[in-house]
This record gives structure tokens, C-alpha cells and sequence, in this order.
């Protein structure tokens, strides 16, 4: 399993590099936080998407569970303490079962975790807030130091681990994957082992790429992140980023739901692609009195 999951980094010229890195300093300095920060942060400049998931008769327990993702802030150059007000305000506005996060928390350095943890941890969630690693955060390899900083904030994240955050005898497990990109391990089925027949998973996987890998055996959805809606959705600069297959598709079956997510990377600018909160519902197939 852990074997075809693998992707090869995604590594860019010392070109692109360079020019990234200039571009998002000439940014900086030119007012790009405050700039992305009114166009994108303020109430009424971010999207909140509903999604509809359809459960399977065996968990029909589950109908009404309610389920908020938020992917790629990136904190950084353009996202820093207090830009996420307005976006906790709304999560606890929808007053979530869960809330989940599907990676990217920084941008550059694992420091800048620390600028949107007092943010984050002011979100609510009746059952719990659970996080994965995106591609950035592993930068330097100091990604379990993040863990362990929010772990104390209440933020939970899942390095190829599943749990059941509804209670022991709930159908619903939450399995976090690690970067297809970029983990040492991407061995899950220890977490899966204690998997019964009528259980619903839902998986959280950064990438959704690999997604394909992944689906075959999963009962439920696949959260992902990653490619930021292409960020510039222009023809040549929408190629810059990502290959990603769309909003949500629909593998054998399986939902698999790609978030927009919240910061960028490189320019604090989105075109024709707003920040979004992905509010999934699970619902129980209507019975025919
Ligand atoms: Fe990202
Ligand atoms: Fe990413």
C-alpha cells in the first residue's frame, strides 16, 4: 500500500526559485499582507462551500454530522497573527462537529506555525480539531515540533494514525496521511487494522493526487488540499501550480472534496478563485415512507 502512494517531491528550478523568492519579498514590502488581508480575509471575502455527502445505510448514526475543513494558510509573508479572525469567527459561526485541516500550515519555516496558532485555537469543534502535514510544513524536518506546539492548543495532528473522535463505538474514523510528497512513512495500515466492516472513514490527505491510491479501500470521503484552486486561474499561470481533478469528484463512488484553502504562496493574490471554508454535511439516504 505505503509503496504506491509515493509521489516523487515536486522540486522547482534554482530559477523558480529565485524569482518566487523575489516576487514574494517585492510583495511584502510593497504592503502584500495588508493587501491580501482586506481582499480575501474580511467577512464576505471568503467562501463558505457546502457539500452534501451521502452516507451508506450501515451509518445512518451519522446523518446530521457535520465536518469543517480548512486547508493552506501558509502563514508567512502574507498571513500573519490575527489574519485569521475573521475565518475562526465564521467556522464557530457554523458550530462544527469537527473541524479538520488538510496541510500547508506554513510557508517557509516552521516558526511561522506560531503565527496563526492563537488564531486556530480559538476554533470550537464538539468533538475535536485534527490536522495533517501539507508538502511546506516539512521544511528543515521540523514538522514534529509544530505537532507537538498545537498539540497543546487542542489541534491534533494525524501522522498516518486514525481515530474514532465521535467515541469508541461511533462508525465514523478520521485517518490522517502524511505528505505524499514529502513523508518518511507512508505506512497506514497499522492505523486500519482495528477497521470494522461498518465503519465510515473519512481520509485526509493533502495531496489529492494520490487519491486514486488511496480510494480503493476507503468507505467513506477523502478531504484534500493542495492546490489552492490553481491560486491565478489565468491560462500559462494556472499551470504554474498543481495538476489537481477538480472541487469534488467522485471515484468508484467515493467523494474525494479539494479545498481552495485560505493563504497562498509566492504573490498574495488569487484571481477568479476565492479563500474558502468547506463545510461538509454527512446525510442519510431519505427512506420512502
Ligand atoms: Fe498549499
Ligand atoms: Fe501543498
Amino acid at each position: 500500500m505505503s509503496s504506491n502512494l509515493r509521489q516523487p517531491p515536486r522540486r522547482h528550478s534554482t530559477l523558480r526559485l529565485f524569482v518566487f523568492k523575489a516576487a514574494e519579498t517585492l510583495a511584502r514590502m510593497l504592503g502584500g499582507r495588508a493587501f491580501y488581508r482586506s481582499l480575501n480575509l474580511r467577512p464576505g471575502r471568503f467562501d463558505v462551500r457546502e457539500e452534501l455527502v451521502a452516507l451508506p445505510p450501515h451509518c445512518s448514526a451519522l446523518d446530521g454530522v457535520s465536518i469543517v475543513q480548512l486547508s493552506d494558510i501558509h502563514a508567512g509573508a502574507f498571513l500573519r497573527e490575527g489574519d485569521l479572525g475573521a475565518i475562526a469567527d465564521a467556522v464557530n459561526d457554523l458550530e462544527p462537529d469537527l473541524v479538520v485541516f488538510t496541510g500547508d500550515l506554513i510557508s517557509r519555516n516552521a516558526d511561522e506555525s506560531l503565527l496563526v496558532i492563537e488564531d486556530l485555537a480559538r476554533i470550537r469543534a464538539r468533538f475535536g480539531f485534527y490536522a495533517v502535514f501539507g508538502n511546506h510544513d516539512y521544511r528543515h524536518r521540523r514538522e514534529s515540533e509544530i505537532a507537538a506546539t498545537y498539540e497543546l492548543r487542542g489541534i491534533h495532528f494525524l501522522r498516518n494514525e486514525s481515530v474514532r473522535p465521535l467515541g469508541p463505538d461511533s462508525p465514523l474514523v478520521l485517518l490522517g496521511v502524511e505528505d505524499l510528497e514529502e513523508a518518511k512513512s507512508l505506512d497506514i495500515q497499522p492505523a486500519r487494522e482495528e477497521l470494522r466492516d461498518c465503519d465510515f472513514e473519512v481520509v485526509l490527505s493533502h495531496n489529492p493526487s494520490g487519491a486514486r491510491a488511496l480510494l480503493s479501500p476507503v468507505t467513506g470521503l477523502v478531504l484534500s488540499g493542495h492546490t489552492h484552486g490553481r491560486q491565478i486561474d489565468l491560462p500559462v499561470l494556472r499551470d504554474l501550480g498543481p495538476h489537481h481533478p477538480g472541487d469534488r469528484v467522485d471515484v468508484d463512488g467515493v467523494p474525494l472534496i479539494t479545498s481552495h484553502g485560505i493563504g497562498v504562496i509566492g504573490v498574495p493574490l488569487r484571481v477568479r478563485v476565492r479563500p474558502e471554508i468547506v463545510l461538509v454535511r454527512l446525510t442519510a439516504p431519505k427512506v420512502d415512507a
